[in-house]
């Protein structure tokens, strides 16, 4: 790859060049590898660009037309996978342009009147951004209804809930998913509000200070559904916290569903044996015959290390770079486009993941059969009583103490020995509460674990579906 460029008076730029590009820099510095992905975009951005141009009276009608008509056939070509690309043309903008010369004559060079590359990379990465929020909203809200299905599928099946990775409580396994339902919805909600700062304008920046040019940025803000336009030239080109901003909703969401998979890896292992993943989700080992392997999980839960990277990556190009442009920014692609990537696929897979899992509820039952997570129960039914709780606490600790050093559970004392811990203990209803099926019935409280309260929830995460949404409330714009 040693050598200069013989054709560098073909580039855009070449008029101020006596030598050609050293062909290991043409190659260092090109972003069309990985900018192709904005074709549409950048196409789009050109035809409102052109036809502010001619409705201003800055080009000609019949010039207009004809870069429409070019920029629409290269949009066939690159759609239809005929659009021959070169390096040495550095990125998609000036492949497009150059094509667009090749087609029309000279005349395609007007289409860049009043603009420069530095806000047309801005405006297409906005438009890329904007297109991602909406798709990547639509799959979070479309795995949130999938965890919903599961739960109203699951509704009453009692598990032990976990502080410290301990047995803690009983709880609905509805209620334990419906958690990550409702982080979801946070992300959801982010990504939503995010919307609005990628919702701005930049074109009409120019390199950096404006245009001479009479333009119009409102009619290419209408034109191209922007809400807003940016209100400083300088920031128009610079910012790119729209993108920070779509990475670090996209890390919220993936430190959510990294803790959904830690949990999907530990209950269908053999020592919790709580859910089964179905074959088609699962992998087998090379060597031992008996495995069935997590691997979808493991990799979102491993993937989650990229994103968090990208975000820091991105954080760390910007964060001593002077106004306006400089070539650095051209590092906010790889980030952006892994992390969608990533994202999309990870929230597709997860529906499907979902749909298929299975509750092992015998193995379940026997878990709950075998655990002291009932003992806050009776603590709470001494205190209901009277007692006061820091006592009825130490009483029951001093319950479990002895159920240890008898090698009993709660449930194997008889009423003799409760009596002796505390008169209350005798009576039938404090044993009742023993069992973990009633526990959960008395978590009446709101946001709590009980039949009842989780039936509400449903009932507020369906509410929750049809609000927020950024689809609705694009459409209704
Ligand atoms: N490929 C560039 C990027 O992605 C486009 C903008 C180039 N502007 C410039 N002044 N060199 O950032």
């Amino acid at each position: 790859m040693k050598g200069k460029d013989k054709d560098y008076q073909e580039k855009p730029w070449g008029g101020r060049f006596k030598e050609g590009l050293d062909k290991q820099v043409e190659a260092f510095s090109a972003s069309l590898p990985f900018d192709r992905r904005l074709a549409v975009e950048d196409l789009k951005g050109s035809m409102a660009h052109c036809r502010m141009l001619v409705t201003t009276g800055i080009i000609a009608d019949h010039e207009g037309e004809l870069i429409l008509k070019g920029l629409l056939e290269i949009e066939e070509e690159i759609l239809g996978g005929q659009f021959t690309y070169h390096i040495s043309l550095e990125d998609i903008h000036m492949n497009i342009e150059k094509r667009l010369t090749d087609k029309i004559g000279p005349v395609g060079g007007k289409l860049h009147t009043a603009r420069s590359r530095n806000d047309q990379v801005a405006l297409d990465m906005h438009l890329f951004v904007k297109k991602e929020i909406r798709e990547v909203e639509a799959l979070i809200r479309g795995l949130q209804e999938v965890i919903l299905e599961f739960a109203q599928r699951n509704f009453d099946v009692v598990i032990p809930g976990y502080t410290h990775l301990q047995r803690a409580q009983p709880v609905l396994i509805s209620h334990h998913f419906m958690a990550y339902f409702w982080m979801l919805q946070r992300d959801r909600e982010r990504f939503l509000d995010s919307y609005k700062r990628a919702d701005l304008m930049p074109l009409g920046a120019g390199a950096m200070s404006g245009t001479g040019f009479p333009i119009d940025r409102e009619e290419v803000a209408r034109d191209l559904g922007f809400e807003h336009l940016y209100e400083n030239s300088m920031d128009a080109v610079s910012d790119r916290d729209f993108v920070l901003e779509f990475l670090s909703c996209s890390s919220f969401l993936m430190m959510h569903l990294s803790r959904l998979s830690e949990e999907l890896v530990l209950w269908s292992s053999q020592e919790f044996s709580f859910l089964d993943l179905s074959d088609s989700f699962t992998t087998g080992s090379s060597m031992m015959p008996q495995k069935k392997n997590p691997d979808v999980p493991e990799l979102v839960r491993g993937k989650t290390g990229r994103v968090y990277g990208n975000l820091i990556a991105l954080f760390t190009v910007f964060k001593g770079l002077p106004l306006t442009y400089n070539k650095d920014m051209q590092e906010d692609k790889e980030p952006l486009f892994d992390t969608v990537d990533t994202v999309k696929n990870i929230l597709s897979i997860y529906q499907d993941l979902f749909r298929s899992m299975e509750v092992l509820k015998e193995n379940i039952e026997s878990a709950l059969q075998n655990d002291f997570s009932t003992a806050t129960e009776l603590a709470d039914y001494l205190a209901a009583n009277g007692v006061p709780f820091r006592e009825a606490h130490h009483i029951v600790g001093q319950l479990v103490r002895h159920c240890l050093d008898q090698g009993k559970l709660l449930k194997d004392l008889n009423s003799e020995e409760l009596l002796t811990f505390h008169n209350l203990l005798g009576s039938s209803k404090a044993l009742e509460r023993l069992n973990p099926n009633i526990a959960v019935l008395s978590k009446k409280s709101r946001g709590g674990t009980s039949p009842e309260a989780v039936k509400k929830q449903l009932l507020l995460a369906e509410d929750a579906l049809n609000k927020a949404s950024v689809t609705t409330q694009i459409k209704n714009k």
